[in-house]
C-alpha cells in the first residue's frame, strides 16, 4: 500500500500554501493511499483516543430516524460509518471517498470485525469525488462529512453537491478541525500542531509522504468556522449549529437544508 516513490506528496514550499496549490486534490489523495494502512492507529495517538469519542456525538448530534438514509462524505477508513452503524441498526449507509487504499481498509475492517456484527448490515462504500456526487437529488435524510472538508479541492463545491443530494429537510452533520480563539489556547495548540503532531504522525505512520506535516498547516489556514458557515449558508442551509468541543479544537457544524416555506414545493 505504501508508495513505490519515497519523496514526499508535499515539498516543503509547497506547504506554505496547501488550500491554493492547484494539486491539492491529487496531492491529498496520495497522501491518503499512502498512510492508510496505518492511519487508524495514527488517529488515535494524535488525538489522544479523543476521535472515537468526536465521532459518537457527531452520530448523537444528528438525531435520525432508524431507517435513515446517510452518506458519509470522505468515509476514509469508515470510522463514522461504523459509528452510525452501531446507534441506527437498521440504517441504509454509504461511505463515499476517492482514496482506493483507505476504502479498501474500511471494506477489510468491515470483514474482520470479530462479532460479524455488521457483516449483516448493507453497508455500501463507493470511490467517488464528494466534489461530483453521482447521485440524482434529494437521496438522502442525512449527510456527514468528519475531518474531510478542510481537504478538498473546493470545499464549498462539496457542501453544495451534499445540499443538492439531501432530501427537504435533510440534515448535514461536519467534523472539522479549528484552531481556539483564546490566545493562551491558541498559543499551546499552535505548538502541538507544530512541534509535536508532525513527529508523532511521521513515527505513527511511518509514512513519508509529509502528509503530517501537511496536517497542522491544512488546520491552521483553513479559517474553518468562517468558511464553513459562509459554504453552508450559499448552499442554501438553515438552522446553522457550530459547537466547539476540546477546548474548541474540533467544530462540530450541523445544519438543516431548506428550512423555509419559499423551499416547499
Ligand atoms: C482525514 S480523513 C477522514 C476520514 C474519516 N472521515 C475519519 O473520520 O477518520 C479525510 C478523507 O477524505 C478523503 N478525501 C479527500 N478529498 C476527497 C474528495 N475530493 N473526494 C472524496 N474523498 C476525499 C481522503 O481520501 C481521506 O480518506
Amino acid at each position: 500500500m505504501s508508495r513505490q516513490n519515497d519523496s514526499p506528496v508535499w515539498a516543503s514550499e509547497k506547504l506554505n500554501n496547501v488550500h491554493g496549490d492547484p494539486d491539492k486534490g491529487s496531492k491529498v489523495q496520495k497522501m491518503f493511499d499512502d498512510v492508510a494502512a496505518r492511519y487508524d492507529f495514527t488517529n488515535r495517538v494524535i488525538s489522544i483516543y479523543m476521535d472515537k469519542r468526536w465521532r459518537k456525538r457527531a452520530i448523537k448530534s444528528a438525531n435520525i430516524d432508524d431507517n435513515a438514509r446517510v452518506l458519509d462524505l470522505c468515509c476514509g477508513t469508515g470510522d463514522m460509518v461504523f459509528e452510525f452503524a452501531d446507534q441506527y441498526r437498521s440504517i441504509d449507509i454509504t461511505g463515499l471517498d476517492f482514496s482506493e487504499n483507505m476504502l479498501k481498509m474500511a471494506r477489510a475492517k468491515q470483514d474482520s470485525i470479530k462479532s460479524g456484527r455488521y457483516k449483516s448490515l448493507d453497508i455500501k462504500w463507493l470511490s467517488g469525488d464528494a466534489s461530483d456526487l453521482g447521485f440524482p437529488d434529494a437521496q438522502f435524510d442525512l449527510v456527514s462529512c468528519a475531518f474531510g472538508l478542510r481537504n478538498l479541492q473546493d470545499p464549498a463545491k462539496a457542501v453544495a453537491e451534499a445540499s443538492r443530494v439531501l432530501k427537504r429537510k435533510g440534515k448535514i452533520v461536519i467534523l472539522e478541525f479549528g484552531i481556539p480563539e483564546n490566545f493562551l489556547l491558541k498559543m499551546v495548540v499552535k505548538c502541538y500542531l507544530r512541534y509535536i503532531l508532525p513527529v508523532l504522525g511521521r513515527l505513527a505512520s511511518g509514512s513519508s509522504s509529509g502528509a503530517y506535516d501537511y496536517f497542522p498547516r491544512s488546520v491552521a489556514d483553513f479559517g474553518t468556522s468562517s468558511l464553513l458557515k459562509q459554504a453552508l449558508t450559499d448552499a442554501g442551509f438553515k438552522d446553522i449549529k457550530i459547537q466547539k468541543i476540546c477546548l474548541a479544537t474540533v467544530l462540530l457544524i450541523t445544519a438543516t437544508k431548506n428550512l423555509d416555506e419559499e423551499y416547499l414545493i
